[in-house]
């Protein structure tokens, strides 16, 4: 595990903006940490990057611990905050020279490591205009090419999409999975838009009010398990009232005279077909109910 963090709670005053949370990152993956705003991600992420304490619990990143240890965590993890300062009046590679001073590395290695960046991140031909010019969506480049830079182990990038518009966006996202697939890194974001999670993570954990509910592949958590869809032909008004009555129906709807659409429980296919049969209709179509990702998030957060 590059991040190992447990039972972390942090108190501001009187608001305990995380409460338990237990965390595991593997090598390698893009982990997204989804939850509405106010549900602890910055926290969390401060907290692992060694820029508050927890008021209880434990974390350990990259092996160090960044409580004690926030200078050597610095060293291999990137960040990119909810919030990037850049200095308008340089321009955006004046900006990455600083960022590579700063952090020690030889002006020649540097040089290259700024070039490939702005590559990397689309911004090679406006590099030397300043970044006052800069639209939203590039200066968010920009701030990933500053992550870049540092060719850190780990990248944690807090809500590395928001304000964008959709299509931004989705380069950025794809920018980000390059970063993993190409250069090797660990990736955490952190997001409240569930789409763009859903597009680039391999795994991703819902917040909510400072706890995990919910964490898996996009996958597990849609997961298959939630019962069936059927659809019923012929069905008379005496049917329709007897599947409502079921207690293992979650919906039944009529479509258009006669055409029932039903939710059902996992184990009640063969009550369906009897029920059905007894009072002379078909079953014309059967298929897994299958979540979305958004009825996990609206289950969650709706609460
Ligand atoms: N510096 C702070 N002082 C007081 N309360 C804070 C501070 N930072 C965050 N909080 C509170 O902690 C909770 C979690 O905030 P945050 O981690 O920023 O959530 P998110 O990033 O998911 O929007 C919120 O209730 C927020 O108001
Ligand atoms: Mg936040």
């Amino acid at each position: 595990m590059i991040v190992e963090a447990k039972g972390l709670r942090k108190r501001y005053n009187h608001v305990w903006a995380l409460d338990g949370l237990d965390l595991a990152v593997q090598e390698g993956e893009i982990y997204g940490l989804l939850g509405p705003n106010g549900s602890g991600k910055t926290t969390t992420i401060l907290i692992l990057l060694g820029l508050t304490e927890p008021t209880a619990g434990t974390v350990r990143v990259c092996g160090y611990n960044p409580v004690r240890e926030p200078l050597a965590v610095k060293r291999v993890v990137g960040y990119l905050s909810e919030k990037v300062g850049f200095y308008e009046e340089l321009s955006a590679r004046e900006n990455l020279q600083l960022i590579t001073r700063l952090n020690g590395i030889p002006d020649r290695e540097a040089k290259k490591r700024i070039e490939e960046a702005l590559e990397h991140v689309g911004l090679a031909d406006v590099a030397g205009r300043p970044v006052a010019t800069f639209s939203h969506g590039m200066r968010q480049r920009l701030g990933i090419a500053d992550v870049l830079v540092k060719k850190p182990r780990l990248a944690i990038l807090d809500e590395p999409t928001s304000g964008i518009d959709p299509e931004g966006a989705v380069q950025i996202l794809d920018l980000i999975k390059r970063l993993r697939d190409e250069a090797g890194m660990t990736i955490i974001l952190s997001s409240h838009l569930l789409y763009q999670v859903q597009r680039i993570c391999d795994r991703v954990g819902i917040l909510q009010r400072g706890r995990m509910v919910a964490e898996g592949t996009v996958a597990e958590l849609v997961g298959a398990g939630e019962g069936y869809w059927a659809k019923v032909e012929g069905a008379t008004p005496a049917l329709r009232a007897r599947l409502e009555g079921e207690d293992w129906t979650f919906a039944v709807e009529e479509l258009a005279p006669g055409l029932l659409q039903v939710a059902l429980e996992e184990n009640a296919r063969a009550a369906l077909f009897r029920i059905v049969a007894e009072e002379g209709a078909v079953i014309s179509e059967l298929r897994p109910r299958v979540r979305t990702l958004e009825e996990i998030y609206l289950r969650y957060f709706q609460e």
